[in-house]
Parts: C-alpha cells; structure tokens; sequence
C-alpha cells in the first residue's frame, strides 16, 4: 500500500517508515525538519534497504501537500508531524496552535479534495488531563490541561467533523509514554540540554555525577509516592500502527479512537532502580515539588486497541530501559 507519512524523520515516525518499508508498503515522507535531522533519511535506508521518496515542507503548506496527494495518491496517511513539547506550547502559545492545530486542518482539507480518506493519528494520553481514573479508557472525559493537549482535542475534533461529512476512515491513537529505540542505535528521541522526560533525565544523571535527577514529588497516592506511568516500548507502538493499517483498509467507515499503552503503570522510583541495574551504575537523585500539570497515575486501559487491531504490547520495562540506556551511550561516545 501507498502510506504518506507526515513528521516521518521524527522518533516515532522514522521507526514506523521503516516497518512500513520493511513490511513492503511504498512510504512519502513529509517533513519540516523541525525536530529532526536530514541524516534520518540515509539511516532509514540505511536500516531496511529501501528507497523512499523525501520532500521538506510543511504540512501547513497547501500547495506542497496537495501536490504530494496528487502524485503519490496514497492509501492511507499517518499524520506524526507536531511540536510536542508541553512547556513550549505554554510559551509559545500561537507557534503551537498554527504548526499543530492548523497545520492539521490544511493537510485534512488537502486530503478531502485529492480523495484521500484514510488516515492514522498521533494523539497522547495528555487529552486525558488530570483524571483520577485508573486505568484510563477512552471514554474519560477529554480535559486537556496544557495547550499541547489542548492542541490534540482539537485536531480529534477536526477528524470526527470530518468522518461526520465524508465517512473518512479514521484511526485515532492515544499513546501513554513510548520509550526505547531502534536495536540498530541509529534511530531515536532526539535528547536536548532542555528534554523535560523521566528517561532521558535519567539517562544525563546516570552518565553525570554532578547532574541530579530531580524526583517531582514522593507523596502522591501511590505504593512509594512517586508518579506512576505506563511506558510503552516504541517496537510496540510501531506494530500498532502496522496493525492500524491494516483495520482502516477494511474500509469500516469508522472512527476508532484507541489507547496505546500497555496497562502496566511503573513508578519513577521504579524506573530509576531499573536504570541502575540496567547500567551498573548508582543513580544521584533528590526529592523536590511535585511538577505544576502531573498526574499521580497514568495508565491505559488498552483492551479496545487490543482486540480491534489484534495487537498486544510485548516488550518489558528492561527493554525500554536498555534500549535507550544503550542507545544514549552509543549517541555520547560519537560526540567524543
Ligand atoms: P518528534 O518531534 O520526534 O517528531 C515529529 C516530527 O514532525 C519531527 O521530525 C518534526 O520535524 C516534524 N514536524 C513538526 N511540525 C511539522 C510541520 N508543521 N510540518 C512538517 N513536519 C513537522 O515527535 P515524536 O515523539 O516522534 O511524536 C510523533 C507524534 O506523536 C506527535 O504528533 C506527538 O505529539 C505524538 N506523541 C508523542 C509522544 C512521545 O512521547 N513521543 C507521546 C504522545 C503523542
Ligand atoms: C509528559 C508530558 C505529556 C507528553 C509526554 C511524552 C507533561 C506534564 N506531560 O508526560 O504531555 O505526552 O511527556 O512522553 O510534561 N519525572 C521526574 N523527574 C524528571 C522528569 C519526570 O520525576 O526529571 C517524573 C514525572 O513527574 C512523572 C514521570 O517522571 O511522574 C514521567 O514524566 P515524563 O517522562 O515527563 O512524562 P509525563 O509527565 O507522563
């Protein structure tokens, strides 16, 4: 199948281009280079020995994406492309509303006049906000609390108006918190000196003895107090989307909207004894104030995604860790 991939240089778009390639589907990968780097292209190759087609652009660029539709004509989009990070998008408000929230409506409305009427998308368990339900299915309320989740309901929305008018074939993912990498260490989450996340934090303290972890409160309701998340192996992730292919080409005319997690919660403390076993390395950390917007537990019910894609999550909590410990060194012994 022909598969428009949007944001596909990004971490979990270069991992899902290169099961789609290596799964025989011809890719077209749209990206602006926002967060991520032209070199990604001759890894993917590189990784599955396959061409595929790169233009950079934006996918708020109406007449590049409506020419991508028009020649590629694919069969279905997978729509990645977004600025994620929260603090950011309470700074920079508008930067986030137009890339993500507009940007979206273009390539949608682009969509709606090439024909093309299948597509899956990116959201996050951060439209879920700060509910007390565990685990979470998708029928909690939608109360984002951060423009970036604000962002997501939106673009949800714009795909529901649309499934409502034209019976798009649509598929909605909610992913919790995907880690780990690629076994080829070439592909991954691009770590920056800002990265707010638990694992890259982890992995800068790990490597950096003057570098403490700041563990974001220990008096939540939870066994040790810690925050608890459901991590979620990006290997997993991407045979979801393989698998979500599959079910929007059944032509259901449905809107689906699916929870991609594993429905294990792990807590941070849990995660740090993990690292440190992990690395053989003992980890400096200290407790401080809970973060302003955290919830105490996140944790997907996934049983909907489970038996409509036929899909399970397989991979352990020491293989995330592993994978991204691994990938972390490899990345800091190139710099040197
Ligand atoms: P990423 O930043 O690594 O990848 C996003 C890619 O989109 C980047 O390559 C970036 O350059 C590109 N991009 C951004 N705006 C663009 C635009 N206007 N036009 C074209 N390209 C653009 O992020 P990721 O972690 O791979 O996330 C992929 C998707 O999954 C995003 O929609 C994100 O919101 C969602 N998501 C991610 C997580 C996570 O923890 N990584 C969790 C939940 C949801
Ligand atoms: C965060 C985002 C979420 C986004 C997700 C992507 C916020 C409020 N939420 O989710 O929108 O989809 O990343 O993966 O930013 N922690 C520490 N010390 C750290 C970093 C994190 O103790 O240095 C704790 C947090 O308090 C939390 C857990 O680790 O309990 C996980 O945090 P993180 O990796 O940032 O993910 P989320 O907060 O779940």
């Amino acid at each position: 199948m022909k598969i428009f991939v949007t944001g596909g240089l990004g971490y979990i778009g270069s991992h899902t281009s290169v099961a789609l390639l290596n799964s025989g589907h011809d890719v077209v990968i749209l990206d602006n280079l926002s967060n991520s780097d032209k070199s990604t292209i001759e890894k993917i190759k590189q990784i599955t020995n396959k061409s595929f087609s790169f233009y950079e652009g934006d996918i708020g660029d109406r007449k590049l994406v409506g020419k991508i539709l028009h020649t590629f004509n694919p069969d279905h989009v997978i729509h990645f492309a977004s600025l994620k990070s929260v603090a950011d998008s309470i700074s920079m408000k508008k930067k986030y509303y137009d890339n993500n929230v507009l940007g979206s409506k273009n390539l949608f409305n682009e969509m709606e006049k090439n024909n093309v009427n299948s597509i899956i998308f990116s959201s996050s368990a951060t439209v879920y906000g700060n509910t007390t339900q565990v685990p979470i299915n998708e029928l909690s309320p939608l109360a984002p609390i951060n423009p970036y989740g604000e962002n997501k309901v939106s673009i949800e929305k714009l795909l529901i108006e649309k499934h409502n008018k034209k019976n798009w074939n649509i598929c909605i993912l909610r992913y919790f918190n995907p880690a780990g990498t690629h076994s080829s260490n070439l592909l991954g989450e691009k770590i920056t000196k800002n990265s707010a996340n638990l694992m890259p934090n982890i992995c800068k303290s790990l490597l950096s003895k003057n570098l403490k972890l700041l563990v974001y409160g220990n008096d939540y309701d939870t066994p040790d107090g810690t925050g608890i998340r459901d991590y979620i192996h990006i290997n997993d992730l991407v045979v979801g989307h393989l698998q979500a292919i599959k079910y929007v080409a059944s032509n259901n005319s449905k809107i689906n909207i699916l929870n991609l997690g594993t429905g294990v919660g792990y807590s941070v403390l849990e995660m740090i004894n993990t690292f440190e076993s992990i690395s053989n390395k003992k980890l400096n950390y200290s407790i401080v104030d809970k973060r302003v917007g955290d919830v105490a537990i996140s944790i997907a019910d996934p049983a909907l995604a489970n038996e409509a894609l036929n899909w399970n999550a397989k991979f352990s909590l020491e293989d995330m860790c592993r994978d991204t410990w691994n990938k972390f060194l490899y990345e800091h012994e190139l710099r040197k």
